[in-house]
């Protein structure tokens, strides 16, 4: 059948259904369609939907071998490619479309994806940070904003958001995520799938959203990047699963990816549990299971697949749908059909799921719906956009130290800017910079500048030597010290010095786990060298994961954690020094005081032993304390947040929790107020705390506000080693404050039943 004849054969469809309701109608217009066409479809056709290349020129994963390269727009044009990522900008899009469209022998439209992951055109601090802000409306909004620059470009899929819950800051990919928590990943991972994807997903400015990684990526043994990952089911149901099933339940994510790792000994790509048991039959998800870049083939490596054919065949019977860049499904699946090793219905099942999403984006009725020159003229790094990138990084910051009040600066003292990340215009977009322009952000410097702050600036030292790039390695200044004289000179003659120092974007991200996780190269010395200088020194961190910031917190008096936080980055800290903003943000993840504690984590189990005054035989290091330097949770403002009124009242469903918060202090601000549970028995071993509900609201200097919280089943609950949920009476222990080591606290009895 040639393309115009299949439009007839739906024309043919459109008009049979002509008199039943407009819903139905549309329903069953669209599963005719696509049974048709795959009644139409041929095996090579089949597994070429269920393929997904990269453009050639945009890698984000290891390079493929040439000659496969210079076949890809050939194999368009025979109809085997359903998808590709990394092909960006109307025009690149309007080509490799037409050719589906025009030259392949059925005409369905591919679907164009990226990696969306902190904006396009306009970068957002990155995820991690934007977690550090709690406040939802803020991040639906930035992913909003990246879904209306992407689509701009052409783009109608990206793989965000990341919701791998994780514990581990070597771990390079926590910049991607929302940090350590279930509760409050889940609540991010809907709203930025909401974002994405709209109130309409055939609308030309919103995106089909994809959860990553299912599952247990975060959980990468030692913090290796692309490790292996072993976690009994206790954890996997209550840590790592939470936000898919909260992403797909509440937001209907219409895409999932698989994952590189091997969880407990089966690679995610070849799982038949996790997608298949699990996330296709009792969770129902009826969207596309993609797999990650490569992961098909990476079945070899992991000694699980013999060859690539048993590797195409294991990844389809595993449940993944379409394979990215392993070039296994298109080769492949035909002859296992046909040679009987797997089932045709197979791959039915899979393209079905392919074409609902591109039905469910409208590209059958337009293939050409996201391609708008003049969208993307118009669309792109606008003033709304970067203010809304400012406002989010603003609320992104968080003040984790400031003793002696040295913050704000009072605008009078004269002041020394070191450290050569407060003059770097590129680290603050981040490491997925997507279409962003290098060195295009505002820098701390120009941030300074901007607001009239009278400053000398010093860079100290290089942070890396020669340039970075996505795909090479960071190289690290380790000796080059000459410019410390000058920076300790500037500092002792300032009235106080700012210092900026942190990670370089791409020193997190993937393939960036790190062994240690303090300041890198020669930024510690410069450090301590200025603080000796001029102790009235504010230290501002700009990484992509929690550091072991231990020194820092023992000497330097004020610290701010600034992530990398976009394109208005150095606005957004300037701000927040200046006290134009009061800081309100939050960590989402534990600071540890030092490596050897990592994984280390707010909602644990208690040990036997957790007695500290029995010598020797408890839980604990003997160089080391247990706490970590900053729990999950903390931030400072410069007002004070009082709680007080803690009462707990029983309902028909549940348990009323109200409390009274007050700013005793002299400014406005913001607080998260955060409620956590502990159950003190259960039939497995519950977690120390764990977060149950957070509210977020600002408060005028005196002001007080009472918040309501209710603890169901659902908050009370939780899973047991078989997967199940289950809610148990007997006691809580309810806490509520400003961080997870929250001091106000009730116990309360459930004993009632509660539905
Ligand atoms: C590999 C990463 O793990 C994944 O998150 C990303 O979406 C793909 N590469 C595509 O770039």
């Amino acid at each position: 059948m040639t393309m115009k004849s299949f439009f007839l054969l739906v024309l043919g469809f459109g008009v049979l259904l002509a008199g039943a309701h407009a819903n139905e109608q549309s329903e069953l217009t669209r599963r005719a369609k696509i049974d048709a066409l795959i009644a139409e479809m041929t095996l090579e056709e089949k597994a070429g939907q269920l393929t997904q290349f990269s453009d050639p020129g945009d890698i984000t994963g290891p390079a493929p071998s040439g000659s496969r390269d210079k076949k890809k727009r050939k194999l368009i044009k025979s109809g085997v490619v359903g998808s590709v990522l990394n092909v960006v900008g109307v025009e690149n899009v309007r080509v490799l479309q037409k050719i589906a469209v025009e030259e392949s022998r059925l005409g369905i439209p591919m679907v164009f994806a990226y990696d969306v992951i902190h904006g396009q055109k306009t970068m957002f601090p990155i995820p991690l940070a934007e977690a550090a802000s709690w406040d939802l409306d803020l991040i639906e909004h930035s992913a909003r904003i990246a879904s209306i620059e992407a689509s701009a470009q052409g783009i109608n899929w990206t793989f965000a958001p990341m919701i791998d819950v994780s514990r581990e800051p070597r771990w390079g990919r926590v910049m991607e995520g929302a940090g350590e928590d279930p509760f409050l990943g889940a609540e991010i991972a809907v709203a930025r799938v909401r974002g994405f994807q709209g109130e309409d997903l055939s609308a030309h400015d919103t995106i089909a959203s994809t959860l990553k990684h299912f599952a247990g990526y975060g959980f990468v043994e030692s913090g290796k990047e692309y490790n292996r990952a072993d976690v009994g089911t206790i954890t996997l149901h209550n840590i790592i699963l939470p936000p898919f099933r909260a992403g797909l339940e509440r937001a209907n994510a219409r895409t999932v990816m698989n994952s590189f790792n091997t969880l407990n000994g089966v690679p995610a790509t070849g799982d038949r549990y996790l997608q298949r048991d699990l996330l296709k039959g009792e969770w129902g998800f009826d969207g596309v299971i993609v797999s990650d870049w490569g992961s098909g083939i990476e079945m070899i490596e992991h000694g699980f697949a013999e060859d690539e054919r048993d590797a195409a065949r294991l990844a389809i019977l595993g449940g993944s749908d379409m394979d990215m860049e392993s070039f296994i499904y298109a080769p492949k699946l035909p002859s296992l059909v046909r040679d009987g090793v797997i089932n045709e219905a197979l791959l039915d099942d899979a393209v079905r799921r392919v074409l609902n999403l591109k039905f469910d984006l409208g590209l059958f009725e337009d293939p050409y719906r996201y391609i708008d020159a003049v969208r993307e003229e118009t669309q792109l790094f606008t003033a709304e956009h970067r203010a809304a990138a400012r406002k989010i990084a603003q609320d992104s910051v968080v003040l984790l130290k400031n003793e002696g009040s040295l913050l704000p600066l009072s605008g009078t003292e004269s002041i020394a800017l070191i450290g050569a990340l407060a003059d770097d215009k590129d680290t603050p977009l981040g490491n997925w910079r997507a279409r962003a322009v290098r060195n295009s952000a505002i820098s701390v410097r120009e941030g300074f500048e901007a607001a009239g702050i009278d400053f000398d600036f010093e860079r100290g030292a290089r942070l890396e030597i020669g340039e970075a790039t996505f795909g090479s390695e960071i190289a690290i200044n380790v000796t080059d010290k000459s410019g410390f004289e000058e920076a300790v000179t500037a500092a002792k003659n300032a009235d106080k010095v700012v210092i900026v120092l942190g990670e370089d974007a791409l020193q997190s991200g993937e393939g960036r786990s790190r062994a240690e996780i303090g300041f890198p190269g020669v930024q510690q010395e410069l450090l301590e060298l200025v603080y000796d200088a001029n102790p009235n020194t504010v230290l501002v961190v700009m990484s992509g994961r929690p550091l072991t910031l231990t020194w820092a917190d023992e000497n330097v008096p004020a610290i701010v954690q600034a992530w990398h936080l976009g394109h208005e980055a150095g606005h957004a800290i300037t701000d927040v020094l200046t006290g134009a903003v009061n800081p309100s943000g939050k960590l989402p993840m534990t600071f540890p005081r030092s490596v050897g504690q990592v994984p280390i984590y707010y909602n644990f189990l208690n040990t036997g032993r957790p007695d500290p005054n029995q010598p020797v035989f408890w839980a604990h290091y003997t160089d080391e304390e247990n706490a970590p330097l900053y729990p999950f949770g903390y931030g400072l403002s410069y007002t004070a947040f009082k709680y007080s009124n803690l009462r707990t009242r029983k309902r028909d469903d549940g348990v009323e929790v109200s409390v009274r918060v007050k700013n005793v202090g002299d400014r406005a601000g913001a607080e998260v107020v955060q409620l956590y549970v502990h159950d003190q028995v259960a039939s497995i071993s519950r977690p120390e705390r764990e977060l149950k509900g957070f509210q977020k609201l600002t408060l005028d200097a005196g002001e007080s506000s009472t918040l309501t919280f209710m603890l169901t089943k659902k908050e009370l609950g939780f899973y047991n080693a078989r997967g199940d949920f289950v809610f148990e009476p007997g006691v809580f222990d309810v806490f509520v404050g400003g961080s997870s080591a929250a001091k106000l606290n009730k116990e309360i009895r459930v004993h009632f039943a509660l539905d």
